[in-house]
């Protein structure tokens, strides 16, 4: 008789867990997108789809990619020990986190400029993750305002760069918090710009510049250049940076504006204390991957960790934030861990979780699917991610993420 595999939307899962299994199945991806089995392939698709620039932006890192190859890498550093002849037909994703649980325990990782290449780019991530059941943490840098997107999804996170000066971190504080968030995520890993020498190389800056090429490469992409950029003009106007202040910032399009990079290489805890006295919901701090940093993290109030290293996209040659993930585990055992950079399989995510990781986030793939797919292709993305953790889950002889631990893995 074949096995029967129980994804975490089956039966079993919504008895031990009711609250947190999303209730309406995914829609259908398109046909032209029947290929689509794994995260991956939501990139190939999307390198297609995208003007040149805008793909370049999303997947690219820095220098020579060392950090972003290191992220892919570290997974391999790790492999599983299976057991067997355990009963693993009632088993559950369901994870709880910072006091809700969720339907698996991944969730959309924030992402510059989204509604630049999905149209509405924010709100269809955001929408995705409510429908699934997942966390969303909405960029900063993002084109749609704030109150739009957490209207959308009132469990939303929002994720803020500490801005350079105290009444500019009030302002913005103040905004985030009138607009009913109630998780505020601050990267600190990006006090200073770092040297996207992709992104200039493929055309892309922000704001983007008027040009032949970058003509060219709108017309030579009329899916992306009518259904995302001439749509969101016709119906929304000129997309500006909102989110990074208090106030609008630059256009995304435009010959002569410089968008405001005010140096912040002058940040220190004293600002973030300033954030957590001004900040009553759940407050969590991104860009760690020093056990220094993190206990400083927790003492100066921090709810929770995201150790990463942005995706690769800062310094280059920066440490995986896998090999890192034990020792701020230990140091920090007040606080949830958790974990993005890289992750694009189910078992990557359960590695992380066998090495103390609370959650993961995941970031590029759901920017791909948003791309292509609009809501529709990020909820398959949630949906095959939560299937491979479950299917893993059943593979490794675990029924609930709570069991993982270290003596599943053995470093290879
Ligand atoms: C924004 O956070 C980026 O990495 O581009």
């Amino acid at each position: 008789m074949p096995m029967q595999i129980q994804t975490s939307t089956g039966d079993a899962a919504a008895a031990s867990a009711p609250t947190a299994i999303p209730t309406h199945a995914p829609a259908a991806l398109p046909a032209r997108l029947g290929h689509i089995l794994c995260l991956d392939d939501f990139e190939r698709a999307a390198r297609r789809h995208l003007p040149g620039p805008v793909f370049a932006y999303v997947s690219g890192a820095v220098e020579r990619n060392a950090s972003l190859r290191a992220n892919a890498r570290s997974f391999e550093q790790y492999e599983f020990i299976t057991r067997v002849l355990i009963d693993m037909s009632k088993r559950s994703t369901a994870t709880t986190l910072l006091g809700r649980r969720w339907s698996a325990p991944f969730g959309i990782a924030p992402m510059g400029v989204s509604a630049l290449s999905a149209y509405r780019g924010d709100l269809v991530l955001t929408q995705a993750a409510a429908r699934e059941n997942v966390p969303m943490i909405m960029s900063a840098s993002s084109l749609i305002r704030m109150e739009e997107v957490v209207q959308a999804n009132p469990e939303a996170w929002f994720q803020a760069y500490v801005p350079g000066s105290e009444s500019e971190i009030v302002a913005l504080v103040e905004r985030v918090k009138f607009a009913g968030f109630r998780t505020l995520v601050v990267t600190l890993d990006a006090s200073i710009a770092s040297n996207r020498e992709n992104n200039i190389r493929a055309g892309f800056s922000t704001p983007l510049r008027p040009s032949p090429r970058l003509a060219w490469e709108g017309i030579t992409h009329p899916r992306w250049l009518f259904g995302t950029f001439l749509k969101t003009i016709a119906r929304h106007g000129m997309p500006h940076f909102e989110n990074n202040h208090a106030r609008r910032g630059a256009p995304i399009l435009s010959a002569n504006v410089l968008r405001d990079f005010s140096d912040r290489g002058h940040l220190t805890w004293e600002h973030f204390r300033l954030i957590r006295r001004m900040w009553p919901g759940q407050l969590v701090v991104k860009g760690i991957l020093d056990v220094r940093d993190a206990r400083l993290a927790v003492e100066n109030g921090a709810d929770g960790i995201i150790v990463s290293n942005h995706g690769g996209r800062q310094l280059d040659g920066t440490v995986a934030p896998l090999r890192v993930l034990p020792g701020i585990v230990q140091a920090c055992p007040q606080v949830p861990v958790m974990i993005d950079s890289g992750f694009r399989r189910g078992t990557d995510v359960l590695k992380a979780l066998a090495l103390g990781a609370k959650f993961v986030f995941v970031g590029r793939p759901f920017n791909y699917a948003a791309s292509v797919a609009g809501e529709a292709g990020v909820r398959k993305g949630i949906a095959l991610l939560r299937e491979e953790v479950s299917r893993d889950m059943a593979m490794l002889g675990v029924t609930a993420l709570s069991e993982l631990d270290e003596s599943y893995l053995v470093t290879s």
